[in-house]
């Protein structure tokens, strides 16, 4: 299946703040120079959060990680996993189409989807709500047909299940995941044969079931707010903040606080007003620099290898400093490292190697 950009993209895309939170308390798992590794949690995120992958959210994890855009777009349009066209509103149906499934019904299942939704896959149904595809083997043969919706498996399918199944999402109700003909788990279809005993008093729902129904969120877009932060290492908390509580009485009026003194970081570098001869050095080059923090060097009058190459640490605290949304990756990413060997003729891997070094000059 060719897998490419989708032809209507939005203008723009930007995390909701507690995902972004998020996104960057990835990041941070990762040592320096190794950041790209973040991108498929954070492409992940971006899916969640929009349903889809646009091009300007995949531009946009790939700035915040440093990466040229191809880079991301490499990873984004490899794995399916990744959904490159506007979802249903309400959800995407996933059906497995594998052997199991195939030979239990999947046509079944596609036919309803073809009938409800399009009769094309990765196609908006006419009212936006939904939209199907079908996918490989999804690891749940023993209750075949299934199928993916949201983020749980319906399981033991049939068509006409199927059918309630997308009427019950379409009024917004999340129907219990799992079995759909009553079998708690994955025993056989006609009941139990043996261990019949331990059927007695347990719970209502399997705990992958449990999981699904506790946190309700099996088509649910998610914007950060639900899941803890987790990012212990940093010494964050591993919860949410609490949501503000509601004024109960009028505040007393306190005088506004003072602007905090900002003390200036560092020394600016020299910095020219354009590239020297009207051609700048490519600085995507330098490992951790990606199409918006070139952008972003251009603004502040840097353009060449040899510009970066002589900065004094005074000066790298100064640009790290001032690298709006970027703080602290001159340092963090090696530039001046890397600058070095590029500006006397060294190859990127040269540079790159520099920059991964964890015993080599920091400077
Ligand atoms: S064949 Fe459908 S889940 Fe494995």
């Amino acid at each position: 299946m060719l897998r490419r950009l989708h032809k209507d993209q939005p203008a723009s895309f930007a995390f909701t703040p507690a995902n972004l939170a998020w996104a960057q308390g990835q990041i941070t798992k990762y040592p320096v120079g190794r950041q790209a590794s973040a991108i498929i949690p954070l492409l992940w995120r971006a899916q969640e959060q929009e349903g889809w992958l646009s091009r300007p959210a995949i531009e946009h994890v790939a700035d915040m990680l440093g990466l040229a855009y191809i880079r991301a777009l490499e990873v984004a349009t490899f794995y399916f996993m990744f959904q490159l066209q506007p979802v249903g509103s309400v959800a995407h149906i996933q059906i497995c189409g594998t052997t199991s499934c195939m030979i239990c019904g999947a046509e079944d299942l596609v036919a309803v989807a073809k009938e409800l939704i399009s009769t094309t896959p990765h196609t908006l149904s006419a009212d936006g709500k939904f939209s199907w595809e079908e996918v490989e083997c999804l690891g749940a043969c023993a209750n075949a047909p299934m199928a993916q919706i949201g983020k749980d498996y319906y399981e033991d399918l049939t068509g006409e299940s199927l059918r309630a199944l997308i009427g019950r999402f379409s009024k917004g109700e999340v129907p219990v995941p799992g079995s759909q003909i009553g079998r708690y788990a994955a025993e056989p279809a006609g009941g139990l044969t043996s261990l019949k005993d331990h059927a007695a008093g347990r719970p209502a729902h399997n705990a992958s079931a449990a999981l699904a129904v506790g946190l309700g969120d099996t088509v649910k877009r998610i914007d950060g707010t639900e899941v803890p932060l987790l990012t212990p290492w940093l010494g964050k908390a591993t919860k949410p903040a609490a949501a503000p509580a509601k004024a109960a009485a009028k505040p007393a009026a306190t005088p506004p606080a003072k602007a905090a003194e900002v003390t200036p970081v560092g020394t600016k570098p020299k910095a020219l007003k354009a590239a020297r001869a009207g051609k700048a050095d490519d600085l995507k080059l330098i490992l951790g620099i990606g199409p918006k923090l070139e952008e972003m060097c251009h603004k502040l009058g840097f353009f060449h290898f040899d510009q970066i190459a002589a900065w004094a640490e005074d000066e790298i605290a100064w640009v790290d400093e001032n690298l709006e949304g970027f703080k602290g990756r001159v340092t963090r990413d090696k530039w001046v490292v890397q600058a070095k060997i590029l500006a006397a003729g060294g190859t990127i891997e040269e540079a790159e190697r520099a920059a991964n070094d964890p015993g080599g000059k920091q400077n």
